[in-house]
């Protein structure tokens, strides 16, 4: 498989993360078919990009061939074996739960040419725990974006122990024609680079919440104003998803079973309570839907 080869790719999952993937796909100029099990995420994915792209031909980001080839090259279906069946890069960007993403590797496995790379934007899954549910494990990748996927620079590439340099080199150069920045990480770490650096001020940010310290507009204020991030832990985790926090840290503490690990009692109540940030309207802050 060479990147040339590559003409066609398969999003798998239209939520937070797939439906940026996939434009920024469409936009590289690469077909683009992304799925979902939901059609109404499909139509919500749909719609985003129907206001996007005359969203950025109105502020001169891009030209109206550009935003129309964008379109054209970007397709919706909730058929799996449809949107992978011709694919020749799949990037799975499903629901963060272990066994919904072994049976879709299997599926991708039998649905998708022998040479097609099986990528996963997985956040915390290491893919060397997803490959064995395929007969070409030497081409399923850790391939991470950055939330919101449109905006944020970089990938992580990960080169497990089963991952070919071919797979590598290839997902790597995928990632710079999506204009992306990718950085590869050599061996497999729970959290890849980004996740494992941010987890420390998530969790010290949640200490200090729980323990009544300061309030969460206040650590996002301080982290903002002193230490240049662009948004606080709180107003970050609400972007990315209070329900994929309360995920990362429950598969981390069932793996490892120490105490820093378990999802602090803050979370836990906002994950019962399905706030979970924008994407249900109310997570650290409120939004209007
Ligand atoms: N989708 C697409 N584009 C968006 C967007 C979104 N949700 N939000 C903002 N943008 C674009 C805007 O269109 C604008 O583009 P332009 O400058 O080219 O016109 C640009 O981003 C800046 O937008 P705004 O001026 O409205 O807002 P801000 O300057 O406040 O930027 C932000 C918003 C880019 C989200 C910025 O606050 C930021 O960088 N936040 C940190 C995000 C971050 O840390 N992401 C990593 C999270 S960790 C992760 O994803 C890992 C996962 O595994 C959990």
């Amino acid at each position: 498989m060479n990147i040339n080869d590559i003409k066609q790719i398969c999003v798998i999952g239209a939520g937070n993360m797939g439906h940026q993937i996939a434009l920024r796909g469409a936009l590289s100029g690469y077909k683009v078919i992304c799925t979902d099990v939901s059609d109404e995420q499909l139509k919500k994915a749909e719609a985003f990009a129907d206001k996007y792209l005359p969203g950025r031909v109105a502020k001169g980001k891009l030209t109206e061939e550009q935003a129309k080839s964008a379109r054209e090259n970007i397709s919706f279906s909730s058929s799996l074996e449809e949107a992978a069946r011709d694919a020749d890069f799949v990037i799975e960007a499903a629901t963060e739960k272990m066994d919904l993403k072994l049976n879709i590797f299997s599926q991708l496995d039998n649905i998708c040419k022998p040479d097609t790379i099986l990528a996963t934007n997985s956040s915390f899954i290491v893919s060397s725990k997803i490959a064995g549910s395929v007969n070409r494990p030497d081409k399923v990748v850790n391939m991470h974006f950055f939330n919101p996927a449109l905006v944020m620079k970089l990938v992580e590439v990960v080169k497990g122990p089963h991952v070919s340099q071919e797979t590598a080199d290839v997902t790597m150069e995928l990632a710079r024609r999506m204009e992306k920045k990718p950085v590869l990480l050599k061996k497999e770490i729970y959290g890849f680079l980004v996740n494992y650096l941010l987890a420390s001020l998530t969790r010290e940010s949640l200490y200090l919440l729980d323990q009544g310290i300061a309030s969460a507009q206040d650590i996002d204020m301080a982290v903002e104003n002193a230490l240049g991030h662009p948004m606080g832990p709180f107003k970050l985790m609400d972007l990315t998803g209070v329900d994929l926090s309360y995920h990362i840290s429950m598969e981390r503490f069932l793996e490892t079973g120490e105490r820093k690990d378990m999802p602090s009692p803050t979370i836990v109540e906002k994950y019962v309570r399905k706030e979970w940030g924008k994407k249900t309207g109310k997570g650290f802050y409120e939004y209007n839907k």
